[in-house]
C-alpha cells in the first residue's frame, strides 16, 4: 500500500471517529437537556391540573375529575393523565391517544419520574390546605426528542462530510508537496540496489525531515562508495597475496612429494638389499641341510635357518609398517573362501602349538557364509599376529579362534574374528599402549619372548583399513580376548574364490626347460640354479642383463628367469630388448621377474615391461615352481596353436 494511500485512510478514518464521538455527545447532551425541560413542564402542568382537582377528589366527583383533566388536551405535551384517590385507584382519566400505549397506570404510580425510553411521566402529590389527598400522573411521549435527534445527526453528518472534503482538498495539496521528494529518495535508492552503483545521489530536499532524510542517505552511499573502493583494494591486495602463499604450498607440496618418492625409494632398495643376502641365506641353508652332515653342522645350519627366517619377519613387518605409515598399503578385495582361508592359517601355527603343549582351536560358525569378497591375505597377516602372540603369551592351556556372523551394516553381512588364550594376560594399564608401534608391556618382554611389539599396530592399521577396530580385554594372569568386526559382503556366485591353500606343489617339473638365469649376486645365482636343477630343469646363468641378452640370441632357451637390479644392463631393459627382437621373429619366450623389490606398484612394473609372471625374493620354492609350471603351460600351448 502507498504512502499516499495510508494517509488518505488515516484522514479519513479520523474524521470518521470525530464525527461519530461528536454525535454521541450531542445526542447525550439533547436528550438530557429535553428530559429536564419535559419534566419540569410535565411538573407545571401536573401541579395546576392538581390543584384544580382537588377538590373532586375530595367529593369523590368522577365526572368533574375527569372534566378538568379533559382541559389538558390543549397541552400538547400532554399524552395522557390519571387522577387517583388517597388509596391509590384511579378516579378519572384522559387519554389522548385512545389506547396507543400512553394509557395511565391502573394503580397510582409512586410520586415522582418514570422514563422508559418511549414514554415519560411525572407523578405529583395533590393538595388541599397542605394535606394530599390523592395524587396525578401525567405522561408525555419521547418522539419529538428522538425527531430532534434525529435531525441533529443528519446536519452533523453533512457538516462533516463537507469539511472532511474541503480537508482532503488541502491534504492532497499538502500531500504532493511532501511525497514528491519522497518518491524522488525511493526511486534513487530503486536504483541503488539493482545496478549497485553507489556514486548516485538522491536530489536534496526542502529544509524539513524529508530534505534532512535525503542528505543522510546521500551521505551514507558516499560512505558506501568508499567502503567499496576500500575494499576493491583489499580484493586485489587479497588475489595477490593468496596466489603468493598458493605458490609456496605448491612448492611445499612438490617438495613433501619429492620426500615421499624418496623415501618410497628408499624402501624399495632397503628391501631389495635386505631380503637379496636373506635370500641367499636361507636357500642356501636349505641345501646344505639337505647334503650329508654330521650332528654339529645340522644344528648350526638350523641355527642359522631359525635366526634368518625370525629376520626375514622382522624385515617384513617392518616394511609393512613403513608401507602404511606412507599411506602406500591398498588392500587387494577379491572374492574368498572364508572357511578355508581360516583353516589354512591355523594349520602353519599347528606345529609350534603343539611343540609347546598348548590347544589350539578353531570354530568357524556354521552360519558364516564360505564365500566372501575381502582381502584374505591380509586378514590371514592379522590372524597370524593375533594367533602367534597368543601362543607367545600363553605357558599353558588353550588358543581358541572364533569366527562368527556379527550382523549388519548398512545390509552388508559383518564377521567377528575372536582370538582368546589363556596366557599372562596384559595388565590394565598397559592396554592401549600395547597397540602403539615398537611398544611391549615392558622391556623384559623382548628379552624373554622376543618381537619388536609391531604386530598389533599393523594389525590395528589394516583392521581400521577394513573398516573395524581392533579390541582388546584382558585380565592379568588369567588369559586375553582380541577380535575385530569387519565387514564380510558376500561373493557373487560366478566369481571364482581366487585364494586356495598352497596347492601341493610337484617339485619335479613335468617337462624339463632350458633355464636362463641372470643374477647378479653370485650367492643368489647359484641357489637358483641348485633350486632348477633340483627340478629337473637344464640352466644356464648370467651375472647382467647385457650378457644375458647375448647368450638368448646365441642359443636355444625355453624360460628365462630374470633379475631386476643388474649391473651394465638391468632386468627391464634387457627384457625390453629380448621383446624387440622378437617383433622381428614372432616369437615368445616367457620371462619371470625374479626380485626383491616389494613394494606396491612392482608386479605391474614388471608385467608392464614385458615380463609374463613374477616371484618375489627370498624365493619361495612352491612359489617358483609355480611359475614355472605356468610358464611352461603356456609354451605347451603356444606350441600348439603353431
Ligand atoms: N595375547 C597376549 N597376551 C599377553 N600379552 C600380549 C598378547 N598380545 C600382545 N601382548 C602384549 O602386547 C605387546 C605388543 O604386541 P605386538 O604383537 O605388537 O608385539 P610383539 O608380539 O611383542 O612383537 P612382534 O609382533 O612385532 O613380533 C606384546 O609385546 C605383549 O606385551
Ligand atoms: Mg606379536
Amino acid at each position: 500500500m502507498s504512502l499516499r494511500r495510508k494517509l488518505t485512510m488515516a484522514l479519513w478514518l479520523n474524521a470518521g471517529l470525530a464525527t461519530l464521538l461528536l454525535c454521541l455527545a450531542l445526542i447525550a447532551v439533547q436528550s438530557h437537556q429535553f428530559r429536564a425541560q419535559i419534566n419540569e413542564r410535565l411538573t407545571a402542568v401536573g401541579d395546576v391540573a392538581g390543584a384544580n382537582s382537588a377538590a373532586a377528589i375530595l367529593f369523590d366527583d368522577a365526572k368533574n375529575a375527569a372534566q378538568t383533566l379533559g382541559a389538558l388536551s390543549t397541552n400538547r405535551t400532554v399524552m395522557a393523565a390519571g387522577l387517583y384517590r388517597k388509596d391509590g385507584t384511579l378516579l378519572a382519566e384522559y387519554d389522548r391517544t385512545r389506547g396507543d400505549g400512553f394509557a395511565p397506570p391502573k394503580a397510582a404510580p409512586p410520586v415522582g419520574t418514570q422514563d422508559s425510553g418511549a414514554v415519560f411521566s411525572v407523578t405529583r402529590p395533590v393538595l388541599l390546605d397542605g394535606e394530599v389527598v390523592g395524587v396525578i400522573c401525567v405522561v408525555s411521549g419521547l418522539q419529538e426528542l428522538y425527531q430532534d435527534l434525529l435531525s441533529y445527526v443528519a446536519i452533523t453528518v453533512v457538516t462533516l462530510v463537507a469539511c472532511t472534503g474541503l480537508g482532503m482538498l488541502v491534504f492532497l495539496r499538502l500531500m504532493r508537496l511532501l511525497l514528491v521528494p519522497i518518491h524522488a529518495l525511493t526511486q534513487t535508492a530503486r536504483r541503488v540496489s539493482s545496478e549497485k552503483t553507489y556514486s548516485i545521489r538522491a536530489r536534496a530536499g526542502a529544509l524539513d525531515e524529508v530534505g534532512e532524510l535525503i542528505g543522510a542517505f546521500n551521505e551514507m552511499l558516499g560512505e558506501i562508495e568508499l567502503r567499496d573502493r576500500e575494499l576493491a583494494g583489499h580484493r586485489n591486495n587479497l588475489e595477490a597475496v593468496v596466489g603468493e602463499r598458493t605458490q609456496e604450498l605448491r612448492l611445499a607440496k612438490e617438495k613433501a612429494e619429492e620426500g615421499g618418492r624418496l623415501k618410497g625409494e628408499f624402501l624399495a632398495n632397503m628391501s631389495h638389499e635386505i631380503r637379496t643376502p636373506i635370500n641367499g641365506i636361507v636357500g642356501m641353508t636349505g641345501l646344505a641341510l639337505a647334503t650329508p652332515l654330521n650332528a654339529e653342522q645340522t644344528e648350526y645350519l638350523d641355527a642359522i635357518r631359525v635366526s634368518a627366517d625370525s629376520l626375514e619377519v622382522v624385515i617384513n613387518d617392518i616394511l609393512d609398517f613403513s608401507k602404511i605409515e606412507a599411506g602406500r598399503m591398498d588392500l587387494d578385495i577379491v572374492p574368498y573362501d572364508l572357511h578355508e582361508m581360516v583353516a589354512d592359517t591355523v594349520k602353519t601355527l599347528l606345529v609350534s602349538a603343539r611343540e609347546k603343549g598348548i590347544a589350539l582351536y578353531t570354530r568357524v560358525d556354521p552360519g558364516m557364509a564360505r564365500r566372501i569378497m575381502g582381502d584374505p591375505m591380509r586378514v590371514r597377516q592379522i590372524l597370524l599376529n593375533l594367533l602367534a602372540n597368543a601362543l607367545k603369551f600363553t605357558p599353558q592351556g588353550e588358543v581358541v579362534l572364533d569366527v562368527t556372523p556379527a550382523g549388519q551394516q548398512n545390509e552388508i553381512p559383518l564377521v567377528c574374528f575372536s582370538v582368546r588364550d589363556t596366557g599372562i594376560g596384559v595388565p590394565a594399564g598397559k592396554l592401549a599402549a600395547i597397540f602403539e608401534p615398537f611398544l611391549q608391556v615392558d622391556g623384559s618382554v623382548t628379552r624373554q619372548y622376543g618381537g619388536t611389539g609391531l604386530g598389533l599396530s599393523i594389525s590395528t592399521k589394516l583392521v581400521g583399513m577394513m573398516g573395524g577396530q581392533l579390541r582388546v580385554e584382558s585380565e592379568l594372569g588369567k588369559g586375553s580376548r582380541f577380535w575385530f568386526i569387519v565387514p564380510a559382503p558376500l561373493a557373487v556366485a560366478s566369481a571364482l574364490p581366487e585364494f586356495h591353500s598352497l596347492p601341493e606343489v610337484v617339485l619335479a617339473s613335468s617337462k624339463a626347460l632350458r633355464v636362463l638365469v641372470a643374477e647378479d649376486n653370485l650367492v643368489n645365482q647359484r641357489l637358483t640354479e641348485r633350486l632348477l636343477q633340483k627340478m629337473g630343469h637344464c640352466v644356464t646363468a648370467t651375472g647382467d642383463g647385457a650378457e644375458a641378452v647375448a647368450k638368448w640370441q646365441a642359443h636355444q632357451f625355453d624360460l628365462v628367469l630374470m633379475d631386476v637390479q643388474m649391473p651394465v644392463m638391468g632386468g627391464f631393459e634387457a627384457t625390453a630388448c629380448i621383446r624387440e627382437h622378437e617383433r622381428i621373429t614372432g616369437n615368445h619366450i616367457p620371462i619371470i621377474a625374479l626380485t626383491a623389490h616389494a613394494i606396491r606398484g612392482d608386479r605391474e612394473r614388471c608385467m608392464e615391461a614385458g615380463m609374463d609372471d613374477y616371484v618375489a625374493k627370498p624365493i619361495q620354492v612352491e612359489a617358483l615352481a609355480a611359475a614355472i609350471e605356468r610358464a611352461s603351460r603356456s609354451l605347451v600351448k603356444e606350441n600348439a596353436s603353431l
